[in-house]
């Protein structure tokens, strides 16, 4: 049985400082690379492929542990590929959207992400998402306060979804690159019944055409949803 089409892909990019330590190069340049990949994978999938949202996951809640000057790397990095971005978005129809704990960043940061976001609302090809500062505990659990502060002194299903950050849709694919087999806290509600799929890859080598693979395998898979 063939799957319907994926709405919504979720990326976690994984392998950056082992493809910059393989080359003999630092780490930053390793984030550098990465970030092309987002732009190359963003838009294969507004371009030319029906996907209507693809989500990344850019910056957790636990990268800030990382050494000072790699975390101040990642926001200048960050800065200037929205600031970079821009055409691009526009000229392939990308509404730009972010989720997490947007106020831990600098002012000027914040409101370059407000500035894209507002920059992009009328596309319509893709939705990129950018998980920044997120986790996925922290998402849920600030819903159930939003909900709770509304009055609410029990929740459905139905409520906490539409009061997280990203209702748009459930994922249909996760895709984890570098080898490693874990969620990291990522977007734990939307991936109750999407499909997995764990490549070797290292993110800066992650391509369109890997990426049309995987999407070949998934709609290869059998989604039951608990059925029969
Ligand atoms: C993991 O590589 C990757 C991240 C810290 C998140 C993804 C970040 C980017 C793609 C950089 C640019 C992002 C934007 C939005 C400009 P790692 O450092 O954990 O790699 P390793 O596990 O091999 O050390």
């Amino acid at each position: 049985m063939s799957n319907t089409p994926i709405k919504h892909l979720a990326i976690i990019m994984d392998g950056n400082g082992r493809w910059a330590k393989n080359r003999g190069l630092s780490r930053t340049k390793g984030h550098e690379a990465g970030a092309e990949t987002i732009r190359e994978i963003t838009t294969y999938c507004a371009s030319h492929i029906s996907i209507e949202t693809a989500t990344f996951y850019a910056f957790s809640t636990e990268n800030w542990k990382r050494p000072k000057l790699e975390v101040e790397f990642l926001m200048k990095l960050l800065d200037s590929y929205l600031k970079n971005e821009l055409d691009t978005y526009q000229k392939h129809g990308v509404r730009f959207k972010a989720i997490g704990c947007l106020h831990q960043f600098s002012k000027s940061l914040q409101q370059r992400i407000a500035k894209t976001e507002e920059l992009t609302k009328t596309n319509t090809n893709l939705t990129q998402i950018l998980a920044l500062n997120y986790g996925g505990r922290s998402e849920i659990t600030s819903a159930v306060n939003k909900l709770m502060a509304e009055g609410k002194t029990s929740v459905t299903e139905k409520e906490i979804s539409a009061a997280l950050q990203t209702p748009y849709t459930d994922i249909d694919l996760l895709i984890r690159t570098s080898g490693e087999q874990r969620l990291s806290n990522f977007l734990l509600w939307q991936l109750s019944y999407s499909e997995f799929n764990f490549t070797p890859t290292l993110w800066p080598d992650f391509s369109a055409k890997e990426l049309d693979e995987i999407i070949l395998d998934f709609e290869q898979r059998n989604r039951r949803f608990g059925g029969v």
